[in-house]
């Protein structure tokens, strides 16, 4: 079929784009509780990576949720929403060139599949940080696990709406007895060809 839009032709490829910044464009998409440890982990390995002169953006569902999308709840559609919106901006930013670690609960594997199909499964690495529930809740880091068996937050992934633990993840980390940065460099040993821009000037 014929290009009825020329001007994407004039626009800089992806290969352009990743060649200059001497990197590959991917997704990690942390899943896992609220609690969990998917920024904390995120943030350790934006870190390591920086080190290697990676350029990375963290999209986070807290900072998500006070901006991009603050006007959605925690309904399954709004989270069907959220997560889509989430998965297009990964999708722009890995056709920079630029690895995006997109950390947000995205509970159910129908999130995930949606998730995938959007970036592209070739750019998509699930990443399921397995902290269980117990763990979670006792470290309550933002007190919400209080509130929820206390019945003043409706639909708390874990207590009151689903978690579906991943059958496929690509990476899976228990954060219970690990630092960040060992998990980080886990995940940096699991994708360092990946992401490897391995170009001849
Ligand atoms: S998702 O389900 O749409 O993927 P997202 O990752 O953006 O969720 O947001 C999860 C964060 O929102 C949690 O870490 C927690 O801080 C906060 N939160 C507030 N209310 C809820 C709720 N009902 N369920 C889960 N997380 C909630």
């Amino acid at each position: 079929m014929d290009n009825i839009y020329p001007i994407f032709d004039r626009m800089q490829s992806r290969e352009q784009k990743e060649r200059q910044l001497r990197q590959r464009g991917v997704t990690l998409w942390f899943t896992g509780l609220s609690g969990s440890g998917k920024s904390t982990v995120a943030i350790a390995l934006e870190h390591r990576l920086s080190r290697q002169g990676y350029i990375v953006q963290i999209l986070d569902g807290d900072n998500i949720r006070s901006g991009i999308s603050s006007d959605l709840t925690f309904s399954a559609a709004d989270r069907e929403q959220n997560i889509r919106r989430v998965a297009h901006i990964s999708r722009l930013y890995n056709h920079t060139g630029i690895i995006t670690l997109c950390c947000l609960l995205s509970p159910t594997q129908q999130l995930r599949n949606m998730a995938r199909q959007i970036i592209g499964s070739s750019d998509f690495i699930e990443v399921y940080i397995s902290t269980p529930l117990s763990v979670c809740e006792q470290r309550d880091i933002k007190g919400l696990y209080a509130q929820a068996r206390r019945g003043e937050i409706a639909d708390f992934t874990g207590i009151s709406a689903p978690f579906e633990p991943p059958q496929s993840a690509q990476i899976t980390i228990d954060t219970t007895q690990r630092s960040a940065e060992s998990c980080a460099e886990h995940i940096y040993n699991s994708i360092r060809e990946r992401i490897k821009g391995g170009f001849i000037n």
